[in-house]
């Protein structure tokens, strides 16, 4: 592990809270899987969008050069949690 694990606060996209933490070289989504959760996803590649979400507080870095976000996205908040990794903890929010 290369750091403490960081604090993710999800709300899905019925509005349920839920929590689980996240080592700094795992996925945001790998993270969320290992915890029991199932949010939405399909390539785990960062190309089809599935498992957009929004980052509403903490900070990221991706995996790959290119995920598939416009950087309009990207500014507005859009995360793909299948290749981010979390960099701080993090706030997320489905719709
Ligand atoms: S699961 Fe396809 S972009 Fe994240």
């Amino acid at each position: 592990m290369l750091g403490r694990p960081f604090h993710i606060q999800l709300l899905d996209a019925e509005g349920q809270r839920l929590a689980f933490t996240a080592a700094p070289e795992q996925s945001v989504l790998e993270a969320a899987l290992a915890a029991g959760l199932a949010p939405r996803r399909s390539c785990r590649n960062g190309s089809c969008r599935a498992c957009l979400c929004r980052l509403e507080l903490g900070q990221i870095a991706y995996r790959i050069d290119w995920p598939g976000l416009s950087a309009e996205e990207k500014a507005a908040g859009w995360i793909l949690p299948c290749v981010a990794e979390a960099r701080s903890d993090l706030n997320l929010r489905y719709e």
